[in-house]
């Protein structure tokens, strides 16, 4: 059974009774409503570390748009069932005011990459994604950290992050889960329409094959889906799109 922790405190005496000193432990930080990208990524976990801990935390300073963060799925009893199979170790599962005692006014803020792609069209977003990658780090102390490709920005700003303060974390990028279209796995999928699902198989498509940016943006928009950003930076190509309200985002490596 996998082992629910909702405190700080609890943690560290599950650390210390279960003498987790000398055995290595994985994070795998989520917002749940897992799907089969999260639990690659755990499996990754379980195969290179003795004990694996998932969180679970809709972190609300990462959210500029209260919409969003009111519609955002929420399937807990699905996501503990799933973690039950797979064996996961723990569950780190706390409400705002265990991560937050100072109500967001300490935050950790980038001042250069984060303020572009995503940054630029949601401001302070990273803001909230580094801060409370930090706290979760510095709670479980965990000797690697599993973050998806599919969210590139945000992991090389953690990856950054955890080298700019000299964290003892190792930053492990997982790659991308797609489902057979294309279309990149996210919780977010589940609020489209079955006719914006059926459409949106064009933006991996799109981003991965279009010639240039310009042609991507045309390609996209003339399939009727609104292009927030298209942009190619170090030899990647970054999208975010809007399929009705549902934004959606992926990026490729540029050969
Ligand atoms: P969330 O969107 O739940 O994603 C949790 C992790 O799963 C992230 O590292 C994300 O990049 C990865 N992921 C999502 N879809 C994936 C896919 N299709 N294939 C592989 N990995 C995938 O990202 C967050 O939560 C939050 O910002 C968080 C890091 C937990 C901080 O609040």
């Amino acid at each position: 059974m996998t082992k629910i922790i909702k405190t700080v405190k609890e943690w560290v005496d599950f650390r210390d009774k279960e003498s987790l000193r000398s055995r290595t432990v994985g994070l795998v930080p989520t917002m749940g409503a897992l799907h089969s990208g999260h639990l690659s990524m755990i499996k990754k976990s379980q195969k290179e570390n003795d004990v694996t801990v998932v969180s679970i935390f809709i972190n609300p300073t990462q959210f500029n748009d209260k919409e969003d963060l009111n519609k955002y799925p929420r399937t807990y009893q699905q996501d503990l069932d799933l973690l039950n199979e797979l064996k996961v170790d723990v569950l780190f599962y706390p409400e705002y005011p265990e991560l937050y005692p100072d109500d967001f006014t300490y935050k950790i803020i980038e001042t250069s990459f984060s303020k572009l792609l995503c940054g630029a069209s949601r401001p302070g977003h990273f803001d909230g994604v580094l801060t409370v990658v930090m706290k979760l780090l510095n709670i479980i102390k965990p000797n690697k950290g599993y973050f998806g490709e599919k969210d590139y920005q945000q992991y090389a700003l953690i990856d950054r992050m955890a080298k700019a303060f000299f964290l003892p974390t190792q930053i492990v990028m997982c790659p991308t889960l797609r489902d057979a279209d294309g279309l990149a796995l996210s919780s977010r999928n589940v609020l489209l329409s079955p006719a914006e699902r059926e459409q949106a198989s064009i933006f991996p498509q799109v981003l991965k094959s279009a010639k240039s940016k310009t042609d991507a943006i045309h390609d996209i928009e003339e399939a009727g889906i609104t292009v927030d950003y298209i942009e190619e930076i170090n030899g990647r190509r970054f999208g975010a799109v809007y399929l009705g309200k549902v934004r959606l985002i992926d990026n490729v490596k540029l050969k």
